[in-house]
């Protein structure tokens, strides 16, 4: 299967601006856009029926699994176990078999993910899987395989297979929604028409950040740390944010969520840690202010990543402010996770490290 990069410097760089089309396609698969509607689901699964529903992944897919948790949970009323692999199938986690199991893993090979997607089959769970590969042992495991369509990811670091396994587990909790009766009709035509304008906003936010994520760069090469802060959905994206800047540029990050800052972090605030903070103008967003107020008030430099109301609404100075459309709750993490991308790929760039195939990491981790 070839690959080339394009008119891209790097995989990785290609992939953050082919998300526009491939998250179109995969939609396309999921959605009757006619009738602004979620297509039936899989009759292998019962969304309608199952008691709960347990996720698990590693890396990246494991933090959109995390963001699903946040969807299925609060559309769908369906109550969410959500673990890293390795732990998850070691935890003796007391299991309905008449649950369901969601595995999300690009590659389909992860040996921990495979473990736990084992574990609940023999605990007599229904297993689906999300995967970018569709021949995978996973999905050949699985009794319903969720395909996110991305095309082949290059790029150690994952960007498309993370916003469309968000994608794809957004249109899922939608239709478990339906399913179970907590998602009307109404509120799935404009969850729907949502998603469907979703590309064309990503389209347009990758080509007006660009020079900003590039020069925000620079400040961040310098830095030994940074710590990410989000609520709500936003707390999977700061530690996303954190981890695709430590895999590719090697300067350590965590990504915490917002309200926990009082109770750690805060002590490591100086004007050496620049603090990102991810904060759509959401039902969260006083509440991530008031933490952001606490940053300032130590001398922490912020970088503050919002929207427009967002914007208009926060009166604090900040070291630099990134402004987004406005958009509809249900696709902000996509959305989101433009700006956090760009910043470590330009960051990586910045510093000369191997953005593609960083050290020490793998694409595929088929080992424990
Ligand atoms: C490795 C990759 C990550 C990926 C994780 C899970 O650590 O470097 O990018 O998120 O494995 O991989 P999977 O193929 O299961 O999604």
């Amino acid at each position: 299967y070839m690959v080339d990069k394009g008119n891209h410097r790097h995989f990785m760089e290609k992939e953050i601006y082919e998300q526009p089309e491939v998250i179109s396609h995969a939609l396309g698969q999921y959605i009757d856009f006619i009738e602004n509607k979620v297509n039936p689901m899989t009759a292998a699964i019962d969304f309608a029926k199952v008691p709960s529903l347990a996720i698990s992944a590693c890396g990246t897919a494991y933090l959109a699994g995390l963001v699903g948790k946040y969807w299925f949970e609060r559309y769908a009323r369906l109550p969410v176990e959500i673990d890293v692999a390795s732990e998850f199938r070691y935890r003796e986690i007391p299991l309905s078999p008449q649950s369901a199991a969601l595995f999300i893993s690009q590659s389909g090979e992860t040996a921990d993910t495979l473990a736990s997607l084992r574990y609940c089959k023999e605990h007599g769970l229904k297993i689906g899987a999300v995967v970018n590969v569709k021949e995978s042992t996973i999905a050949r495991e699985s009794d319903a395989v969720f395909p996110i369509m991305a095309g082949p990811e290059i790029g150690v670091a994952s960007t498309k297979a993370f916003t469309c396994q968000l994608s794809v587990l957004a249109t899922l909790a939608i239709g478990a929604g339906r399913a179970r009766g907590t998602v009307s009709e109404a509120e799935e035509k404009a969850l729907v028409r949502s998603l469907a304008e979703m590309p064309r906003i990503m389209a347009k936010v990758l080509n007006n950040i660009q020079p900003t994520m590039e020069s925000l760069s620079r400040e961040l090469s310098k830095c030994k740390d940074v710590l990410y802060l989000g609520r709500g959905t936003s707390y999977p994206l700061a530690m996303e944010g954190a981890l695709k800047l430590k895999e590719i540029s090697y300067i350590h990050a965590e990504g915490y969520p917002a309200g926990e800052l009082k109770h750690g972090p805060i002590a490591l605030i100086d004007e050496n840690m620049p603090v990102i903070v991810i904060a759509p103008h959401d039902r969260f967003f006083e509440k991530t202010v008031s933490n952001m107020q606490e940053v300032a008030a130590r001398g922490g430099r912020i970088i503050f990543i919002t929207d427009e109301k967002g914007a208009a609404a926060s009166k604090l100075e900040t070291m630099s402010t990134i402004i987004l459309p406005n958009v509809d709750e249900i696709i902000a993490p996509m959305i989101f996770s433009l700006p956090i991308q760009l910043l470590a790929y330009h960051t990586a760039v910045f510093m000369g490290t191997d953005v593609d195939q960083p050290r020490n990491l793998a694409k595929s981790v088929t080992v424990e």
